[in-house]
């Protein structure tokens, strides 16, 4: 397309009314924060929103990638379009004159302006007459359909502007061209008429013996229309081809209607049929829309979220396709945006398997609300989904479940989320035995941890460590824990070696014992001061405690007041064959279990941190991301001077334990 060259004025006046988080907010989903605007940035693979629009200085600036600039080059350089393209569209939006340079230019272009509202013109004139032939004897079949098989009144019917589309093949074509004198190529791009094969300039109608419904934009112009056949013809929906006006991808259907509604309750109904929004909103229930038979499009969900300022969004999904996959095809984009924490997403399924409009055929509108206000969140939904009909008693089908989950939590982006979800999988999975829960959650938890771990090499481009298998962990700790117990000449060695790096046990069951043998501790030495005299109280005495032969039965006696947690760590309490060390090469083990529960936690710190620095937003806060990118290079450090050390890779040598694999570190 030619595109004249503008008058400055038009430019200056353009810059002046095009708002930039209004052109933003059509393309990026913001969230406001403070006097500014945030979201994820168009222009890179954003994972967190590092893309700032601010209202003030009418600019936008993305702190990753560095794109920055005002309305008019967002519009360029987001669909690549020229600055007088751009400039153009504004301009008619913004209802801003256009003024160009050459006269016979401006002419042009008006021309283009005009093709468009002729295209609305004609459309709108279609659907009259489509809703005119609804109410003649021709259309009595249809009429029929609507209010006896559907259960429409009137009101909807005139409401959502529903017609007819006569049989014969060259009706429409006859009234449009013939008799209101439209050119045949305008009817065309209409998407109203399709040329006959073989013979030029010879044309039929699309829309023949059906039932008309009309697509309108927001401004609640028809741009297109879906037309359903009365009988078995296929298809069963034949809708309008994509026309300058109307984009499937761009378009939900009765948006215009439901706007309001979605605005005033925030939240949005996104249903799968024409049918299921017409019955919907004809039962008062308003905040309903459609999409145009496709996966819904990230555009189209923008859109919605314009209008709910919670970003929430119910999904009413056909049960019949029931499955995750069959789901998030048509929840399409959505689906990424609800793990982000961008939208609040929700899933209904009727549980009889019906669609919206059949429900309503036999249920209220209550029925129907009532449904609504239950529906789960998309997570809650696929965990739900992950569990239907595996028996988790069954450990190939408990493994297959907890595999899915990790797969699911791995994907969540809010640490507070996942561990929030992990909690309440870890209960779901234990089956109601409460002792399980604690090593369930321990146990998602790592598996998560490790599965998101790409995510964050890619950010730091460091591949250059792994973690410490889960299982070597467990095992390394239980060293520890029965070095303690049973070799009281080396607690002192422990204790300090633990102390003097902060270091704590990952497993809870392991906290938990230690817990109680340091507890145990303090009271026998407050019982000591107690009883002995004042004078005599010196570290000896400290000592004597902490070497106490009979700490292991003082410990038994724990189990009847806490019977579940003392039943996982209970185990560490016996010593046999298996589990005997070498009392020489107790100081070397000392040390490589200690370096590997310091590794252990330098890895998990070092991993949230990143976390935490990808979702900290460096241009708002600077400081904290400095203090972030220090802490991470600590730990990093850390981590390389334990490896090259290799402390723990001795341990396999120095326990006999044959369940424990070959470490690969
Ligand atoms: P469904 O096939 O699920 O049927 O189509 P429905 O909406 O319940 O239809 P009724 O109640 O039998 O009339 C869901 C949507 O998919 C698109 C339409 O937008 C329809 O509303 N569709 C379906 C098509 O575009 N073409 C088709 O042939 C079928
Ligand atoms: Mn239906």
């Amino acid at each position: 397309m030619d595109i004249p060259r503008l008058h400055p004025d038009t430019i200056e006046q353009v810059r002046q009314r095009a708002d930039i988080v209004d052109v933003v907010s059509e393309h990026v989903v913001l969230r406001k924060l403070g006097k500014d605007f945030t979201g994820l940035c168009p222009f890179h693979d954003d994972k967190s929103p590092s893309f700032t629009v601010s209202p003030s200085k009418q600019f936008y600036y993305c702190f990753s990638c560095g794109a920055g600039g005002n309305a008019i080059k967002f519009l360029m350089e987001l669909g690549k379009h020229s600055f007088s393209e751009v400039v153009l569209d504004l301009a008619k939006r913004y209802q801003v004159s256009v003024q160009t340079l050459e006269p016979e230019q401006r002419q042009e272009l008006q021309r283009q302006i005009s093709v468009r509202e002729q295209l609305h013109e004609i459309l709108a004139l279609t659907a009259r007459f489509f809703e005119h032939a609804l109410n003649q004897p021709q259309g009595k079949a249809a009429l029929e359909y609507l209010t006896a098989k559907r259960k429409l009144s009137t009101t909807t019917i005139q409401q959502f502007q529903l017609g007819y589309a006569p049989a014969g093949w060259e009706t429409l074509f006859g009234y449009l061209v013939e008799q209101k004198h439209y050119p045949v190529a305008l009817v065309e791009r209409a998407g109203l008429i399709v040329p006959r094969k073989g013979a030029t300039g010879s044309y039929y109608d699309r829309f023949r013996d059906r039932l008309m419904i009309p697509i309108h934009d927001l401004q609640g112009r028809v741009v297109g229309f879906g037309g359903r056949s009365l009988g078995d013809e296929q298809p069963k929906y034949l809708n309008s081809p994509e026309t300058e006006l109307f984009d499937k991808g761009n378009i939900l259907f009765a948006l215009d209607k439901a706007r309001a509604a979605i605005a005033k309750q925030d939240q949005a109904v996104v249903v799968e049929g024409y049918f299921d929004v017409i019955a919907l909103h004809s039962a008062g229930i308003t905040n309903v829309v459609a999409s145009m038979g496709t996966a819904l499009s990230l555009a189209q969900v923008r859109q919605l979220l314009r209008y709910t300022e919670s970003k929430r969004i119910v999904f009413n999904f056909d049960a019949d396709r029931a499955g995750t996959q069959a789901a998030e095809r048509a929840i399409g984009e959505v689906a990424a945006l609800a793990y982000q924490g961008e939208v609040q997403l929700r899933i209904l399924n009727i549980p009889t398997g019906k669609d919206p409009d059949e429900f309503l055929q036999t249920n209220t509108p209550a029925d129907y609300q009532q449904l609504l206000d239950e529906s789960p969140l998309w997570l809650d939904w696929q965990i739900q989904q992950a569990i239907a009909g595996q028996d988790l008693n069954q450990a190939d089908q408990f493994q297959q479940v907890v595999q899915q989950i990790v797969d699911l939590l791995a994907d969540v982006t809010n640490a507070n989320t996942r561990t929030h979800y992990i909690g309440r999988c870890a209960e779901i999975l234990s089956r109601k035995d409460g002792r399980l829960v604690p090593l369930l959650a321990e146990n998602l938890l790592v598996q998560v941890r490790r599965k998101r771990r790409p995510s964050a090499k890619n950010i730091s481009g460091d591949s250059s460590f792994q973690s410490i298998p889960n299982e070597f962990l467990i095992t390394t700790e239980a060293v520890l824990l029965r070095v303690y117990l049973h070799y009281p000449e080396y607690r002192q060695a422990v204790i300090t070696a633990l102390e003097e790096r902060d270091l704590q046990f990952s497993f809870s069951h392991h906290r938990f014992l230690w817990r109680q043998i340091l507890k145990l501790q303090d009271d026998l030495q407050e019982k000591d001061k107690h009883s002995e005299d004042q004078s005599y109280k010196s570290i000896s005495t400290s000592e004597s405690i902490v070497t106490q032969p009979n700490l292991i039965s003082f410990l038994r006696d724990l189990c009847t007041v806490f019977p579940k947690e003392m039943e996982q760590v209970y185990h560490l309490f016996e010593l046999d064959e298996k589990t005997r060390l070498d009392i020489v090469r107790v100081p070397l083990i000392i040390r490589s279990t200690v370096a590997c529960i310091e590794r252990t936690m330098c890895d998990n710190r070092y991993r949230d941190l990143l976390q935490q620095w990808k979702e900290t937003d460096c241009s708002m806060n600077p400081e904290r991301a400095k203090e972030y990118s220090q802490k991470i290079y600590a730990e990093k450090k850390r981590i390389e001077e334990l490896d090259q050390q290799q402390r723990w890779t001795k341990l396999e040598d120095l326990i006999q334990t044959p369940s424990l694999g070959k470490i690969e570190i």
